[in-house]
């Protein structure tokens, strides 16, 4: 069946609180009793009550227009027939919405639409599904008076520049829900009406068709036009859907839930669902029209196996290729030991996918060598607001957007990559809250449509930590500390040690000018306005977490949140843009090495034996291997086995040469995936995956909003994907068995607090909730530490600016950063299998005119991109966006490898790789400028980085098990790699760096003795 919203007609009153409660107003609407809020239109208390009154210009996503006139009403005591929707209802008021009067009014405007409309209904895509032929009923239209021989709009043509939808303009009746939809809703404003009366039409951009408009594909014009005027091709190719299957979408971290409106297994197409608390019936591009890869050839839906990665693949049966598998992980813990083999769990794949993988290590494979693909992107995340508030996840709702006085937007370029979040929150500036940007690029946010930031602080990249501690010193020294919430809700000692490390001159705006590039009055106006404007909210990204201070920075926002008491109630906040659909999720369920589900360290002796009871295991209290350790274990020979599961580590980590190679030593390599992605070309065994329209579980979005997906169609592959990994765990002599995902939801209630009152029954009742959620939130908690932070009082914590050792140089000039596109997501495996690569059909190295010229570089050139690691070929765009000197790039296709070079920096707290900061040269052409990979002396730097890095670790928290996996990860590259290169190079006389070196290697040594 399908499933039809029911469309009040006007939006809800907006309310100034949604925790007040509100004031009521009383009426009848043909003689029913109905009271609404004060506010309400008198069309939406009809709906209420259950009286559908005719409407055309009217939805209930959209403000009240008053075009049409069909929603005519008649009210005691008022003269005339006012339009119901543009009338808000008031105490007492007595409404009829039926009279011969009014009928015959509402058939006089049918009359008129349809006298210039194609009588085409019975072959029109939108039969069965269009308002205006539902009016037309509804009002009794049988004949049009005027005939159909006056002028018309019959014969205007076609657009069908946009490759998902069409755009019909001889059925358009000029509501202007579109236009609307376009402004209100997604905040693009592309469309207009031009033109007056009858030669009113709706135009897009100036060029005149929707390709070449400002227009980003949201689809909320679509899904607001009443006719057929603009229709999905997918319903003009197959007809009307069938049937409804409510989802959720698989790209971002937003998590938007979706009507998958089918025919049998055929998406006819993905429809924003109203009631999803993410995106309130909102959609951009990814999710509402680039599903087709689900379906594209190049998927593969049988196992294969091979013995060696230069062989073909060979196609086997699932119990031939978890055999294969088990075999071969047995053999290799036999010679290798218990810790030569582990697992990588993917954000793309459901809670209870990723709690299977990660069970699978820690019970069949018996060691805690699992990670995330979140170990990549919002690990930082996890570890700063765990250290500041107590929780590794962020504080507000979506909705809390839409009390904040004041957005400082960090690192994020929400349109491109939380396009439905970003509509949200460009609908609250275009209200009037005020805005700050810090970015090293000029976001499409900084000025775009009626929204213009107060304040852009352009940075340098890797210089997050600096500017926060500048603003931070700012409030301090002019008195702006809410110093009543420090008093109550802080640990006071650890506040006034921040207050002191904070106030010292070499924070202020002033002095961190010189690093930062960004001049100290702004900065001071900016602290200012965060500070003093009411409701202050943070957004980041990944340009706050990937960088070699990614956890300092995410503390440094927490402490400035704390201090101005901007946490816990609407409208404030810290809050994570996540990446990927499921980043928030992988990590709650227990994939990093050190934590099992609900963020309970593997040496916390209580924790680990309420698993092993249900497990029936021993769990190992040591922290497991990283990513990155485990990589190098691969290079060093000790770890010999991994399983991958969803994510493509040889695109999409750093220094993809290093990935390839690692991947290359291991014996055997298995990728459960939809595709034979980059790492699944070198890997032994494929098992194959699901598509999100196939999976049955859960994902949870950056506000920690769980969310059901249901399988609109059957497993391709014949298996969900946690039923292949509890088979292999059986055949390795672990028995993993669940009737059902909903089991496995079952048993992570069981075992986790914040998960404790989750269910499936609950979900499919409540829609979604946001964890926690247990006996005292039974319905979820949308606003985090409301009168206390978890951990009970927060906790400030000094965040010295330490400069990237990143830097450039004479070589290396330029600093690459990072980032993604609308258009495409991640490393391109789904977006680049739909029609989004009309959009975007390569990776593009965006550079300042200056830097163009002085290198003789015009826009499309190819360019040379040279690091210190490697060298990649792209395609330049010389653009004013980018300052001089910063360089950038997306990463979402495998030709262009912008990772190739991005360098093995990392966080010191938690290994997240330094995307976002990479020093290189550009050269036009495909110069001669290529760097060799094995220069002793490159090899040399990244031994002395390392060497750094461990130093920075030691003073900043000795007892961080990072430590002591970055320790042995030198040690063994120092005897495996190093020692030879570095002896021939400082007996040629070229290296000076042999006594660092030795330092640091005697350090570690008596560190880890
Ligand atoms: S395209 Fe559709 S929504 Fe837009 S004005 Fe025409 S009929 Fe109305
Ligand atoms: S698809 Fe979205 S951006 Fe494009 S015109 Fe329609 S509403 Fe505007
Ligand atoms: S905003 Fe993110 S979750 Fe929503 S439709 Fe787009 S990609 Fe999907
Ligand atoms: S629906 Fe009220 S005027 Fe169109």
């Amino acid at each position: 069946m399908i499933l039809v919203e029911q469309d009040l007609g006007t939006p809800e009153p907006k309310r100034a609180s949604r925790h007040e409660p509100q004031r009521t107003v009383e009426l009848t609407v043909d003689g029913v009793a109905v009271a609404v809020p004060e506010g309400t239109s008198v069309m939406r208390a009809a709906a209420l009550a259950g009286v559908d009154i005719p409407k055309l210009c009217a939805t209930e996503k959209l403000e009240a227009f008053g075009s049409c006139r069909l929603c005519l009403v008649e009210i005691d005591g008022r003269k005339g027939t006012p339009a119901s929707c543009t009338t808000p209802v008031s105490q007492g008021m007595s409404v009829t919405t039926q009279s011969p009067k009014l009928e015959r009014m509402r058939r006089g405007v049918m009359e008129l639409y349809i006298s210039d409309h194609p009588l085409d209904c019975l072959s029109c895509p939108a039969n069965g599904d269009c308002e205006l032929q539902d009016m037309a009923g509804a009002v009794g239209l049988r004949d049009v008076r005027y005939g159909y021989q006056g002028e018309n709009h019959l014969d205007l043509p076609k657009d069908t520049s946009n490759p998902y939808f069409t755009f019909d303009s001889s059925k358009c009746i000029v509501c202007s829900r579109c236009v609307r939809a376009c402004e209100e809703v997604q905040g693009t404003f592309a469309l207009t009406i031009e033109g007056r009366g009858f030669e009113s039409r709706v135009a897009a951009g100036a060029n005149g068709n929707f390709f070449d408009s400002p227009c980003v594909s949201c689809g909320a014009c679509v899904q607001a036009c009443p006719t057929a005027t603009l229709t999905e091709n997918s319903v003009i190719e197959h007809g009307t859907p069938r049937k409804t299957v409510l989802t959720t979408c698989a790209y971002c971290g937003v998590g938007c839930s979706f009507k998958a409106e089918m025919q049998g297994e055929q998406v006819v197409r993905m429809v924003p669902y109203k009631d999803g608390g993410a995106n309130e019936g909102h959609s951009c591009v990814k999710g509402r029209f680039a599903w087709g890869y689900a379906t594209h050839p190049d998927r593969v839906t049988h196992p294969m196996v091979r013995d060696s990665i230069d062989q073909e693949w060979r196609k086997v049966s699932w119990e031939e290729a978890i055999q294969f598998a088990a075999a071969k992980l047995k053999d290799i813990q036999a010679r290798h030991g218990r810790s030569s083999i582990g697992g990588i769990t993917s954000s793309r794949c459901t809670n209870e996918e990723v709690y299977a993988v990660q069970k699978m290590v820690r019970t069949a494979f018996g060691n805690n060598n699992v990670d995330t693909c979140a170990r990549v992107c919002h690990s930082p995340t996890g570890f700063g607001l765990k250290n500041a508030f107590g929780t590794s996840a962020g504080t507000q709702d979506f909705k809390s957007v839409e009390y904040a006085d004041v957005i400082l937007v960090i690192g994020a370029n929400p349109t491109d990559a939380h396009p439905v979040f970003a509509s949200r929150m460009k609908k609250r500036l275009r209200e009037g809250a005020r805005l700050i940007v810090v970015d090293p690029r000029r976001i499409d946010l900084v000025r775009s449509p009626h929204i213009e930031a107060s304040h852009f602080l352009q940075l340098r990249p890797g210089t997050n930590v600096a500017i926060i501690n500048a603003i931070a010193h700012v409030i301090v020294e002019e008195g702006l500390i809410d110093e009543k919430f420090v008093a109550e809700r802080c640990e006071a000692s650890d506040y006034q040690n921040w207050k002191s490390f904070i106030s010292l001159a070499e924070n202020s705006p002033e002095a961190t000018e010189a690093h930062t590039g960004v001049p100290a009055k702004q900065v001071r106006a900016a602290a200012r306005l965060y500070a003093t404007a009411g409701n202050a909210a943070i957004y980041y990204g990944l340009g706050v977490t990937e960088h070699s201070q990614g956890s300092t920075m995410v503390m440094g926002m927490a402490n400035l949140a704390m201090a101005t008491g901007n946490l816990g109630r609407d409208g404030v906040g810290v809050n994570p843009l996540r990446g990927q659909n499921n980043v928030q999720g992988s990590c709650d369920m227990g994939s990093f090495p050190h934590e099992l589900a609900g963020y309970r360290h593997v040496s916390d002796d209580t924790a680990r034996a309420t698993f092993e009871a249900f497990w029936g295991v021993k769990i190992d209290s040591e922290p497991g291997l990283r990513i990155p350790n485990m990589l190098d274990g691969a290079i060093d020979g000790h770890f010999k086995g991994l399983f991958v599961q969803g994510e493509d580590i040889a695109q999409s980590d750093p220094n993809t040469h290093h990935v390839q190679a690692a991947l290359r030593a291991m014996e055997l390599v298995i990728v459960q995936d939809l595709f034979v992605n980059e790492t699944a070309k070198l890997a032994h065994v494929f098992f194959p995956g699901t598509s999100f329209l196939e999976k049955d579980g859960t994902f949870t979005n950056a506000e920690r909003r769980i969310n059901r997906v249901r399988p609109a169609m059957r497993a391709k592959t014949g298996k969900q994907e946690w039923q292949a990994v509890c088979d292999l765990a059986t055949a390795l002599g672990h028995p993993m068995h669940y009737n059902s995902s909903s089991a496995i939801m079952d048993e992570i209630a069981a075992l986790t607090p914040t998960f404790a009152g989750v269910s499936f029954a609950k979900l499919d009742a409540l829609g979604s909730v946001q964890w926690p959620c247990n006996d005292q939130t039974p319905s979820g908690t949308p606003i985090m530490h409301l009168n206390k932070f978890v951990r009970g009082l927060g906790k400030f914590t000094a965040t010295p600016y330490v400069p990237t050792e990143e830097k450039s140089s004479r070589r290396f000039p330029l600093l690459l950063t990072t980032g993604r596109i609308l258009s495409q997501y991640n490393v391109g495996a789904q977006t680049r299998r739909t029609k989004n690569v009309e959009w975007h059909r390569e990776d593009i190295l965006e550079l300042h005119p200056s830097d163009a010229e002085l290198r003789g570089i015009h826009d499309g050139d190819e360019v040379t991109v040279a690091s210190r690691i490697g060298t990649t070929v792209l395609h330049a765009h010389v653009s004013e966006r980018m300052a001089p000197g910063v360089v950038y790039t997306t990463f979402h296709y495998p030709v262009s490898g912008a990772n190739v070079v991005t360098t093995e920096h990392s966080d010191w707290a938690t290994n997240c790789p330094e995307y976002k900061v990479t020093a290189v040269q550009v050269f036009p052409g495909r110069s001669g400028a290529t760097i060799e990979l094995d220069q002793p002396e490159h090899r040399l730097s990244a031994l002395v980085r390392m060497a750094n890095q461990i130093a920075r670790q030691w003073s900043a928290d000795p007892s961080a098990d990072a430590v002591a996996c970055t320790a042995r990860h030198m040690e063994s590259f120092w005897e495996h790699e190093m020692r030879g290169d570095l002896t021939r190079a400082v007996e040629a006389g070229s290296v000076t760096v042999e006594p660092v070196v030795n330092q640091a290697v005697r350090r570690l040594s008596a560190h880890l003795h």
